[in-house]
């Protein structure tokens, strides 16, 4: 049996946590580990060279998912997040089976967050093709309560209009309407964000359904859900300790950095070109 001396477990705790996206939207999540886990060193890869996974195969996306992981090993990371919903719904098996720690998905925490608090059992999910047609969200409610109604639409243009900046244009309330008015009609009391762009639409979105719909973005319980591994490990970094951050895209780091202000709402004031794809 190895024997860890002080310097060995302090090293250990203070490794960073490693989290891909398939570009921008996975800042999302960084913005509430950053509120969460204040100490914790974060490394952030924006696949923006190979993205939009939401319209890509099961296959190819856990090709890539297993790369990205890959790379953020190279930073003895401590554990892995997977903040795209795409990703997390189609490559987690595959991860588990490919590193050595633990690996969070998007998809439990917040099938998890909706199940505590719908008061109907009527949920609705929304997200990219790929997320939708994997069936995850509702697998994983059904998991917990199988008397959950799951209605589920894929909602693709979001992406772009988010991208775009356009969160709250005229165009957008119109094909949130187009996409979300069947929603309204079946009556469901919880609607889960299963994209790492949607969060930025929250407004929209929640005008668009009605007071009576709770919006579960489940970038916050993905927080939480890390943080317990962590406490439940005794991998919490040192609190005394500064954080160091790195963000790496695997293309177009200047548009990168522009873009990906808007979803950390604050400063990138570095980001580096991955180099492996
Ligand atoms: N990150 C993706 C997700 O959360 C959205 C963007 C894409 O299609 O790659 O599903």
């Amino acid at each position: 049996m190895r024997v860890f001396n002080r310097k060995d477990l302090e090293n250990m705790n203070n490794k960073p946590i490693g989290i891909f996206d398939s570009g921008v939207g996975g800042l999302t999540v960084v913005k509430q580990m950053f509120k969460r886990l204040p100490n914790e060193s974060i490394v952030y890869l924006g696949d923006t060279a190979r993205v939009p996974y939401g319209t890509k195969s099961p296959e190819t996306i856990k090709k890539y998912a297993v790369e990205n992981a890959n790379f953020l090993m190279r930073f003895k990371v401590k554990l892995i997040v997977v903040a795209c919903n795409t990703a997390s719904s189609t490559s987690m098996e595959e991860l588990i089976k490919h590193v050595n720690v633990p690996v969070v998905g998007v998809i439990k925490p917040g099938a998890k967050k909706a199940v505590a608090v719908t008061r109907n059992n009527k949920i609705g999910v929304i997200g990219t093709y790929t997320t939708i047609k994997s069936k995850a969200y509702v697998r994983e409610i059904k998991n917990i309560s199988p008397k959950i109604d799951v209605v589920s639409k894929p909602c693709p243009l979001f992406v772009p209009l988010v991208e775009e900046g356009w969160l709250r244009e005229k165009a957008t309330y119109a094909i949130a309407e187009k996409y979300l008015g069947s929603f309204r009609r079946k009556g469901i009391d919880t609607l889960v964000l299963g994209c790492t762009h949607y969060p930025l639409l929250k407004q929209v979105i929640g005008k668009v359904m009605g007071k009576s719909v709770k919006i579960i973005d489940s970038a916050s319980s993905v927080a939480d859900e890390v943080h317990t591994i962590l406490m439940s490990m005794g991998e919490l970094s040192d609190t005394n300790k500064k954080p160091h951050h790195k963000f790496f895209a695997t293309d177009a780091v200047e548009h990168f950095i522009r873009v990906g202000e808007k979803f950390l709402g604050t400063k990138i004031y570095r980001a580096e070109r991955a180099n492996y794809v």
